[in-house]
């Protein structure tokens, strides 16, 4: 294969950004009180906060958008949606809502109560905010690998069949309405799950009549990663892949703003027909009538279309390669990632990266602020600022959104994530001045501490 990563697109259309000097961003960051959610999209150059909704739409999806059929029900374009949809997940029952949170609050309204238990290899923040909107407790089991920043294991995102099989006996098959994989496992690092381990779960899970569901949202990615390092699916096409996988669960939610490769929507599949009259009574009160789910026709299109483009293996290897490329040239000169790169973000491991600066300095914040500085790169954090004196981890995640950078904007990244790695010595922590009571990281205020004398 040839060196250079080639983009498997042509670029019809395009959108400008827009420079700025070192010292109208140290302005634009002090008047957003050194958080990254409070800038400007427009004062930022290159913005990897996240891969959601932030993606380019083909030729084809615009094409797509043109046909929606906009008919309050039954129209062309939901026939066109579960269609496709059924195609590649195989459920009976496929319900279209706004995005991948909406799926998951009509999932746990209907499946669970107050004292209810839902494993899940690591629950996203919304999923595991919705499980316990209902009263339920979300536990996460992921393989102790899947903990370890360094380890290099294939497949961290896979669950800890033993500990699902411990759980399931300790609280009772009753307290546990259903068990989720999420593919790949984000809050892990973008770690894809292995066909063996799908296999597992889902064995545990039929022996104990407990339905499986996928958090679906990087499916394709997961895809992809079992075709490069599980045995036996090397000459399998991704959708293949895919099928296989979601053939081993009775339902999914998903957020089509990922791998749908749209810029909104996502939808609820179950095989349970009993429940998916629930969930559209419940659909219909809050989303919209079954046929649309708060989407309009020609959003509904525009999925259709990108589930299936996300599986093709041309943009699949693009994808996985030039996440790695920009992971592999970072830490080949010693900075510290989640290892190995994840499907659709780079982990930077701010402890390591700034061991000078205590947690509650916010070290992921300092160093998510100091890229915006040195080359307006906007990141996240996913720490001490995200989650209190409760995070294991400080970490600053760069999420590239499908199709719209290109190597050099991924080479420019790496550059100033080492020009950073070198003046590492000389960055400051923060302090936080202002805190909601609540999500605190969207809105929280922070002042950088003073250089010591
Ligand atoms: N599940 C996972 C694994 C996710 O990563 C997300 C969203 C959701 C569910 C919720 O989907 O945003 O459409 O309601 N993740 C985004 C991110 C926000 O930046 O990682 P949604």
């Amino acid at each position: 294969m040839p060196r250079t990563i080639i983009e498997p697109f042509r670029i019809k259309s395009v959108e400008p950004i827009r420079w700025t000097t070192r010292a109208q961003r140290e302005k634009l960051l002090r008047a957003a009180h050194y958080n990254l959610f409070l800038l400007s999209a427009d004062d930022v150059l290159i913005d990897l906060l996240t891969d959601s909704g932030t993606g380019a739409m083909s030729t084809h999806q615009w094409a797509a958008v043109m046909e929606g059929d906009e008919s309050y029900a039954g129209s062309k374009s939901f026939e066109r949606f579960r269609t496709s949809i059924q195609d590649i997940f195989g459920y009976t029952n496929v319900i279209p809502t706004h995005q991948g949170r909406a799926a998951e609050r009509i999932l746990f309204g209907v499946t669970c109560k107050r004292g209810d238990v839902v494993p899940n290899n690591t629950h996203f923040d919304t999923t595991r905010a919705n499980v316990e909107f209902v009263g339920a407790e979300a536990v996460d089991i992921v393989i102790s690998e899947g903990r370890e920043p360094q380890n290099r294991h294939p497949f961290k995102g896979n669950m800890d069949v033993t500990a699902l099989r411990e759980l399931i006996a300790h609280v009772g098959r009753e307290r546990v309405p259903l068990v989720m994989l999420t593919v790949t496992n984000n809050a892990g690092g973008g770690q894809p799950v292995s066909m063996d381990n799908i296999r597992q779960v889902s064995a545990a899970c039929r022996e104990h009549k407990i339905p499986l569901y996928f958090d679906a949202c990087r499916f394709a990615e997961n895809s992809y990663f079992i075709k490069l390092r599980e045995p036996g699916y090397e000459s399998k096409t991704p959708k293949q892949i895919a099928q296989e996988m979601f053939g081993y669960g009775d339902g999914c939610t998903m957020s089509a703003k990922k791998d749908g490769m749209a810029n909104i929507g996502g939808f609820l599949c179950t095989n349970d027909d009993l429940l998916a009259q629930e969930q559209k009574d419940l659909l219909i009160l809050t989303e919209g009538y079954p046929t649309y789910g708060g989407l309009a026709g020609r959003d509904l299109e525009a999925v259709a279309v990108g589930v299936q483009e996300a599986l093709e293996e041309d943009y699949l290897r693009y994808r996985i390669a030039s996440t790695a490329y920009l992971g592999n040239h970072i830490s080949e000169q010693g900075v510290p990632i989640v290892q190995p790169p994840g499907g659709h973000a780079i982990y930077l491991d701010a402890r390591e990266f700034l061991p000078h600066i205590p947690p509650d300095q916010f070290p992921g914040v300092a160093l998510a602020t100091e890229l915006y500085l040195e080359g307006g790169i906007r990141s996240v954090e996913i720490g001490a600022l995200m989650f209190g004196a409760a995070a294991k981890m400080d970490l600053v995640r760069l999420a590239i959104p499908r199709r719209v950078y290109t190597q050099s904007h991924i080479d420019y990244v790496v550059e100033i994530i080492l020009e950073v790695w070198k003046k590492r010595s000389s960055i400051r922590g923060l302090k936080l001045v202002y805190e909601a009571a609540f999500l605190r990281h969207f809105t929280a205020r922070l002042e950088p501490l003073a250089a010591k004398a």
